[in-house]
């Protein structure tokens, strides 16, 4: 059927060695990662910046992720542009012109994704999936890894699968937050594509076994 994917988030990484775990997730035949932005105003923690972007892009193919947990993305969007990001993904509840933002990544000829607190209602983005390469429903509160995932927020991602449908557009379903090797499973189900996971791979040094332990599911 459709390609599901995992997407590994640096967040969680030893920073110390991610020259060599970069190695590893190439190894395993990852296709993209997952890098968080903070701002320390949208969300209680700061992380990556264009610069460290930029430094993974030329140590790297992989399709880089970038998922801007900040106020005003607007703001940080070209930065990133240039730093050499493939998607950049855009919280709704980040800006007042979600649609212009939406619009200037397009006019930059980068995929766009939209993201969503797990508080927030799926009518936000009614009238932007027809705009959008992804769609990242957050399965725990932004700002830091390690958390629990919140199960309610399977329902969301099966509503969100049935909106696809209805309005047949086809932009991928993102999940973000607590995935593990169980978690991740009803959001499998319930329609999700890519998943990214950070804890979960990173907490722990041998990092291949747990990116395959995903992977084996996922060709379930
Ligand atoms: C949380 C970030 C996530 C985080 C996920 O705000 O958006 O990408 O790295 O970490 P885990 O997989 O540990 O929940
Ligand atoms: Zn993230």
């Amino acid at each position: 059927g459709k390609n599901n994917m995992i997407e590994p988030s640096l967040l969680s990484s030893n920073l110390m060695n991610v020259g060599q775990d970069l190695r590893i997730i190439e190894k395993c035949g990852i296709e993209r990662l997952h890098i968080d932005v903070m701002d320390g105003k949208f969300v209680p923690n700061l992380a990556f910046s264009p610069n460290f972007t930029a430094q993974l892009n030329k140590k790297t193919n992989l399709f880089l992720d970038c998922h801007l947990m900040t106020y005003r993305p607007e703001k940080w969007v070209d930065c990133f542009d240039e730093a050499g990001a493939n998607l950049i993904t855009v919280h709704v509840e980040s800006t007042p012109h979600i649609y212009k933002v939406i619009q200037q990544v397009k006019d930059l000829h980068k995929k766009v994704g939209i993201a969503l607190n797990p508080g927030t209602s799926l009518s936000s983005i009614k009238w932007l999936l027809s705009l959008v390469d992804q769609v990242l429903i957050m399965t725990v509160n932004p700002g830091f890894g390690g958390q629990n995932f919140i199960t309610e927020m399977v329902n969301k991602i099966l509503a969100l699968k049935q909106l696809r449908q209805e309005s047949g557009t086809d932009f991928q379903i993102e999940v973000d937050g607590g995935i593990t090797s169980e978690t991740i499973k009803p959001c499998m189900q319930a329609g999700a594509d890519v998943f990214v996971a950070g804890s979960f791979i990173f907490n722990n040094t041998k990092i291949e076994e747990k990116i395959k332990q995903l992977q084996q599911i996922d060709n379930l």
